[in-house]
């Protein structure tokens, strides 16, 4: 018997990677997605099958992780063995602006899955995965950050990940549940959100090179991340999810890099020579000829921000023999040969 999943947040950019992969395993994968005015199945229209197809292994649903009936109601009619829960309001100066909306899909999302789990006793039966976050550590900064490290997470999307992380954890306690908690650092792709850092370099810089675009405007140049490859991080959260007993797992690359240097590897590629000048809010970066190509705005500093990240992803590499396989420069060398082949012309 093929195995299910249910995957909330399946037209996500993890999700559609899981999606590809666990059809790979030969799941049948079942996607919840929300009723929008504009398409927003882009990221896996390439795996649809259509309804009138007999054995279907990919199967969409309308539903929404604020709304309890339908999570409630799916999780009752597909009887899943595992729920991967990728859904989220993911933008983190996004949740400064929309902090209530923010609490509600990113907190209470995970306990209205876990509740539909609990209330159709379906302990036994379905596993259950949370999508951590490393901006759980926020403001602390003593790198590298483990499962053991505290956290201090430092936005409404980080302490509303808290708390999905700790709901998951006190229902894997009380119920003996199968629930556990990846701790993902951050990871990207040619399918990242526009919006995201690396993505928004990747597009600009892409369309600078082009001659579309004159001057790319960023905020902190030296936050830095733990920058991986989803396609990687995918492969994680399903080893997680296939181990007898549950436990929370670090997902990280051990490398780190500026947000500056992320720009410096795109550049590089794209073969643009960058001249930095200035500092703070008048830092620049100029071309050969003097043009301004990447500047400042402070409307991309964040109220609070999260400097530093580097996972120690120890325990994942011993247990779940996990370890990722694309490095940074392999990354932006994706993301750019995609953006460059999209919009040639
Ligand atoms: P993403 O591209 O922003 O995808 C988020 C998904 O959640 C989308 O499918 C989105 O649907 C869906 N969603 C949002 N609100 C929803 C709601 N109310 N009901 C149902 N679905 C909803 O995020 P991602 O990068 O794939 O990340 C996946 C998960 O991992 C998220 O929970 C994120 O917070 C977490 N995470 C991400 C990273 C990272 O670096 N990527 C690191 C750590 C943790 P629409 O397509 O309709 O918007
Ligand atoms: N988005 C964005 N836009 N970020 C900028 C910009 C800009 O113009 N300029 C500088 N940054 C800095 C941010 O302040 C942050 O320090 C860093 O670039 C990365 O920002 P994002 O790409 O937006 O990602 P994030 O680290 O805040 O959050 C992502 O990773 C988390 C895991 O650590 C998201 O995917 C979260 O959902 C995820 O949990």
């Amino acid at each position: 018997m093929k195995k299910k999943a249910l995957i909330f947040g399946i037209t996500g950019q993890d999700g559609s990677y899981l999606a590809e992969y666990l059809i790979k395993k030969n799941y049948i994968v079942h996607g919840v997605k929300r009723r929008s005015s504009s398409i927003n199945t882009g990221r896996v229209d390439h795996i649809y099958q259509d309804p009138h197809v007999s054995n279907r292994t990919f199967i969409l649903h309308y539903g929404d992780i604020t709304d309890s009936l339908s999570v409630a109601r799916l999780v009752k009619q597909i009887k899943p063995h595992e729920i991967y829960n990728l859904a989220a309001q993911s933008h983190v100066q996004v949740s400064f602006e929309s902090p209530e909306y923010t609490a509600n899909a990113d907190a209470i999302g995970a306990l209205r899955i876990l509740e539909a789990i609990r209330f159709n006793k379906l302990e036994k039966k379905t596993k259950f995965y949370q999508a951590g976050t490393s901006e759980l550590y926020g403001l602390n900064e003593k790198t590298p950050q483990n499962e053991k490290s505290f956290f201090h997470p430092a936005s409404p999307y980080g302490v509303a990940k808290l708390y999905a992380h700790w709901i998951t954890i006190n229902y894997r306690e009380s119920y003996n549940m199968f629930a556990c908690n990846g701790i993902l650092f951050n990871h990207e792709s040619p399918r990242r959100g526009e919006t995201f850092v690396t993505q928004k370099i990747v597009q600009a810089m892409c369309r600078i090179k082009q001659k579309k675009q004159k001057t790319l405007y960023l905020g902190n140049l030296y936050a830095k991340r733990d920058w991986g490859h989803a396609r990687d991080f995918v492969h994680a959260m399903w080893l997680i999810m296939q181990r007898k007993d549950p436990k929370d797992f670090v997902i990280a690359t051990g490398k780190q890099t500026t947000v500056k240097n992320f720009v410096n590897l795109v550049a590089k590629k794209l073969k643009i020579k960058l001249t930095w000048k200035g500092k703070g809010i008048k830092e620049k970066a100029l071309d050969q000829k003097g043009q301004i190509l990447v500047a400042c705005d402070k409307a991309y500093f964040r109220p609070l921000e999260v400097n530093n990240l580097l996972g120690d992803s120890s325990r994942a590499r011993k247990i779940l023999n996990w370890k990722p396989k694309t490095s940074i420069r392999e990354l932006v060398s994706e993301m750019v040969d995609k953006e460059m082949n999209e919009t040639i012309g």
